[in-house]
């Protein structure tokens, strides 16, 4: 049964103990996780939108650029058709000197070359030898005739090295010539290429059908097709932002957009994991500050859960042990009541039969005087026997007497106490168990004290409290010999009284020191202190308008003193 109940205490501590612990952690835990995840979304989406849109901004500039420059070289080329007629250029050294004006101005002219109706190269100046072939159908050369300007795409042609060429046609007297230039593919790639962003960041150009127009620079040549497929933006300048695998698996964060002067896809674009490296190291952040935050929640809420259930259980018990206290004050109190009734029960027959008592030796002095009864041993005896009767009752009259005393104990009544008689009379009352333990009990009693007012049954029981304890604590250090408790008392002033109560025993620890006057604390085995002796030493003499102090050294002794208000 008892056991049961302790179980259940247990349990009942334990699913506290979860409880508390539950939303102390889980509240909290809960809150960090939110404002975290919520400000991580927001912290991604301003550092996501912030990359694409410098990477929209790279995408725009570097197309300005490339279309600038082939806008430019177009110029070149109509600056050249405007200042000479096809005459003056089929002349090689005219050419020459043109071509070496061109150069000064963009080195990325390659040769230059001047065409007839038919298609035949008239005049070339160039590393090639190609005077006299005919483009009458080649694909260029229809397509310049037809619309008067043609850029091509990169290609091979017949000097079987990749390149491109601008073509610009001109009509002069019913007839048309074309001049036609072909620019520097590495010189051109450069251009294109020259594109910097983190690590990983790229650009270069695609032909409508995917074919590299310049180098890659993480692989990709020229002429051959990107091995990525990409989802073309439509025509007409838009940019497009999206995030593709390329073929190795790597995540890229793209921005294309078609250049204005030629179907040419410009593409830029960067490992994903570079472009995003700020928000990869929040991330960790993000996830080291919720570990460390969620120990720190997890820690404190188990450290301040134990303090709390231990707190609980503590008054659990200090509650429970007043209440088995309570319980034996009150089994006290009905026991003292039972005696004060068996006391007065026996007190009365008790009279009568030492009235008779007295009648029956009355009668026998009676009849001794009247010589009626002759001296003789049996008489003798008889008197003997009513002597040994009278003083037996009244023994027990003495104790019937006092039991009522004591009964009427707790009513606390003032008296004016003279401590110099009250003192050992009260200590009597323990002089024998002293004496048994081998304890030397000395009085230090001054002469002239003033009484003090108070109930004479509760200072009784402050001073036998103060000496139980002195008893005990000199018992435990010196066993049956050498223990000497000291009992004082003297008048300071006309004012106050101390009285002192001095021990050689073995002293109270400096931390049990401040704890000895709360109820229940007690450094003595169960079933021997109940911890409640100096509470209420105390709360009497709080009482009584005095205070009461203590000073010991460990291993020395104690001595105890209180000062009460003279009676004045
Ligand atoms: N004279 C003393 N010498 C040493 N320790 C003492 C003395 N008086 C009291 N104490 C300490 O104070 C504690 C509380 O005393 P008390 O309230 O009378 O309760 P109890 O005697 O039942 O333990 C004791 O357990 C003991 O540790
Ligand atoms: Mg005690």
């Amino acid at each position: 049964m008892k056991r049961s109940k302790a179980t259940d205490k247990t349990n009942h501590y334990l699913a506290m103990r979860r409880l508390i612990l539950s939303a102390m952690i889980g509240l909290p835990l809960a809150l960090l996780i939110s404002v975290l995840s919520i400000s991580y979304y927001f912290f991604t989406y301003s550092i996501e939108s912030g990359t694409t849109s410098s990477m929209v901004r790279i995408v725009e500039d570097h197309r300005h650029m490339i279309d600038t420059f082939l806008q430019e070289r177009k110029a070149d080329l109509v600056f050249v058709l405007r200042s000479y007629t096809f005459k003056d250029l089929s002349d090689p050294q005219r050419l020459e000197h043109v071509f070496e004006h061109l150069q000064e101005k963009s080195n990325t002219f390659v040769d230059l070359g001047i065409f007839n109706e038919a298609g035949v190269h008239v005049a070339y100046h160039g590393p090639y030898r190609l005077e006299g072939k005919i483009y009458k159908d080649t694909k260029w050369f229809k397509e310049v005739m037809k619309s008067g300007y043609y850029t091509s795409d990169i290609f091979l042609g017949f000097r079987r090295v990749p390149h491109f060429i601008i073509a610009i046609a001109k009509e002069e007297q019913g007839r048309r010539w074309v001049i036609r230039a072909t620019i520097d593919t590495y010189l051109f790639s450069n251009l294109v290429e020259g594109v910097r962003i983190g690590k990983t960041g790229e650009a270069y150009l695609l032909n409508a059908q995917g074919v590299f127009q310049t180098e890659r620079r993480s692989g990709g040549h020229l002429l051959e097709k990107d091995p990525e497929t990409l989802q073309f933006p439509a025509r007409g300048g838009g940019i497009r932002t999206f995030v593709q695998k390329d073929a190795r698996g790597e995540k890229y964060l793209y921005a294309t957009t078609w250049l204005r002067e030629k179907n040419w896809l410009l593409v830029v674009r960067q490992e994903r994991s570079d472009a995003f490296k700020t928000l990869s190291t929040a991330t960790y952040l993000v996830l080291l500050v919720s570990l460390l935050g969620g120990a720190a929640i997890i820690s404190l809420a188990f450290f301040l859960t134990g303090r709390i259930v231990g707190r609980m259980k503590q008054a659990d018990m200090e509650k429970r042990s007043l209440s088995e206290q309570l319980i034996r004050a009150s089994r006290l109190a009905e026991l003292g009541e039972m005696a004060g009734g068996f006391a007065h029960e026996i007190n009365n027959p008790l009279q009568i039969i030492r009235s008779e008592q007295a009648l029956i030796e009355t009668i026998l002095s009676d009849l001794k005087n009247a010589g009626e009864l002759k001296e003789s041993k049996d008489l003798a005896e008889l008197e003997e026997s009513m002597d040994q009767i009278r003083l037996q009752i009244d023994r027990c009259a003495k104790i019937t007497q006092s039991i009522l005393q004591f009964g009427r104990q707790s009513e606390s009544s003032l008296e004016e106490i003279d401590l110099r008689a009250y003192i050992p009379q009260v200590t009597a009352m323990i002089s024998k168990k002293a004496s048994v333990h081998g304890i030397k009990l000395v009085y230090e009693i001054s002469n002239d004290i003033p009484r003090v007012n108070g109930d004479p049954g509760q200072l009784q029981q402050v001073l036998i409290n103060l000496l139980n304890n002195a008893m005990d604590a000199v018992l435990s250090r010196h066993g049956t010999e050498g223990g000497e408790i000291t009992i004082g008392a003297f008048g300071r002033g006309a004012e106050k009284v101390v009285i002192w109560v001095k021990d050689n025993g073995i002293g109270i620890s400096a931390e049990n020191l401040k704890n000895i006057f709360r109820p229940f604390f007690t450094t003595k085995p169960v079933g021997k202190g109940t911890g409640l002796g100096l509470s209420v030493c105390y709360g009497i003499i709080e009482n009584m308008g005095g205070t009461i102090e203590v000073e010991s050294e460990k291993g020395v002794g104690t001595t105890f003193t209180i000062t009460l208000p003279a009676e004045g």
